[in-house]
């Protein structure tokens, strides 16, 4: 990077969040390209074996092989890092990779994962079915509860791991809290951000060491992407480009997804603001609708993470999950009786989508661990989308119609 783009970058940190989203991290080429290239290349020639030599040592800096790192994704993960207030950022192939080549860095046979009883299902069974063949204990704690987090401690400990809001079931973790002991006893806090987005909570401001994401969601934002993103310390960062990312799990980002993905990013901003402003509507119109046994959004003052949520979040979010009063039953006519909202997994996009986590996102939970992680049946998640707000509602009191019916 040269001198100006680096004086360039200095100045917009000092700036708001949607000039970050759109400028930070930009180098110009020798066109002067406004939007940066796509460099769809795999590897980098060297001017002399020497300098070939000083870029594998570390001594010089520079890209020679785009499964270690790439100007593309480069410019991404410094635009992405601006974002969450972090030092450096690594963009993977998924969620999941990024997830998997934290863990694979920072752990050994032997160590022990404090997790929120509440998690992702793959993010559970990476967990649960993976790292446990290799030696790692998980404790699944419900983080809501400092004491006992506290308690959960062991000189094992090395990591504790939690999403806010969790999927599907929208409880919060309290993250300054969470992080202050976890910093006081050593730990590596990850936060799982991807359901708030760096626009409405920085877990890194609030004290913790690193963020994962699903950038398939808000952060692509248009449903047509696989994608993950972490940022953190630049130590720690890249201790797992050079091992998760390079040697343990291969999870490299596409150059053409990061461009995808800085696309996406420029309008983050304004679409989490439509996102939170129609789930916010709908949430109500949920919670008062005769057919509804209860709404989980934690912009509703009835919630009882509406407190946190106002120290944390800056406005609540696009996911919803509620429960019929008819159960699951109820909850499937309800979602079979949808036309304009989609059956489907994944959020975030600008398209509405609904899905029951136990038979989908959550599937890799058993019955009882489902129970005991707070993940009902009869659960409904709803990803708001960005259509006209009453056309979403309209559809929803079609299907609550139908099931009322
Ligand atoms: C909260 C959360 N974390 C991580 C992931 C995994 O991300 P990906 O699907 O991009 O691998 C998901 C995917 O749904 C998710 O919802």
């Amino acid at each position: 990077m040269s001198a100006s783009n680096q004086n360039k970058d200095h100045n917009i940190a000092k700036m708001g969040f949607a000039t970050r989203a759109i400028h930070a991290g930009t180098t110009s080429d020798q066109y002067g390209a406004l939007v940066p290239p796509v460099y769809m290349t795999s590897t980098f020639t060297f001017d002399t074996v020497e300098q070939g030599a000083a870029m594998f040592e570390g001594e010089q800096i520079g890209h020679f092989y785009s499964r270690v790192s790439n100007p593309t994704v480069d410019i991404l993960e410094r635009r992405f890092a601006a974002l969450e207030r972090a030092e450096s950022a690594i963009g993977f192939a998924s969620g999941m990779g990024g997830i998997a080549a934290t863990f694979w860095t920072l752990l050994s046979s032997g160590d022990e994962i404090i997790a929120d009883k509440t998690l992702y299902g793959c993010t559970f069974a990476l967990m649960e079915h993976g790292l446990t063949k290799f030696g790692i204990t998980i404790k699944y704690v419900d983080l809501q509860n400092i004491e006992a987090f506290k308690s959960a401690i062991s000189p094992d400990t090395k990591i504790v791991y939690f999403e806010t809001p969790a999927n599907p079931n929208m409880r919060l973790v309290d993250i300054a809290a969470i992080c202050e002991i976890s910093k006081a006893k050593g730990l590596v806090s990850i936060v799982d951000n991807t359901y708030s987005t760096p626009y409405l909570t920085r877990p890194i401001e609030l004290g913790a060491d690193l963020v994962v994401h699903s950038a398939t969601k808000y952060l692509g934002g248009h449903g047509d992407l696989i994608a993950g993103l972490v940022a953190g310390p630049a130590d720690l960062m890249l201790r797992i480009r050079v091992e998760g990312l390079k040697d343990m799990t291969g999870a490299v980002m596409a150059p053409l997804t990061a461009h995808q993905i800085m696309r996406g990013m420029k309008t983050l901003e304004l679409r989490m603001d439509r996102h939170c402003s129609t789930a916010m509507m709908i949430a109500k119109e949920l919670e008062a609708h005769p057919t509804v046994e209860q709404v989980f959004y934690p912009g509703l003052e009835t919630s009882p993470d509406y407190a946190l949520a106002q120290e944390q979040m800056g406005d609540f979010g696009g996911m919803i999950a509620f429960e019929l009063k008819g159960g699951i039953e109820a909850g499937r006519t309800m979602m079979n009786g949808l036309n304009l909202v989609k059956r489907a997994v994944s959020l975030g996009d600008p398209d509405s989508l609904i899905q029951h986590p136990a038979s989908m996102t959550h599937a890799a939970y058993t019955p009882e661990e489902r129970a005991r992680h707070g993940i009902t049946d009869g659960l409904i998640r709803l990803s708001v989308g960005l259509e006209t707000p009453d056309d979403i509602l309209t559809d929803i009191l079609v299907g609550l119609d139908a099931f009322g019916a």
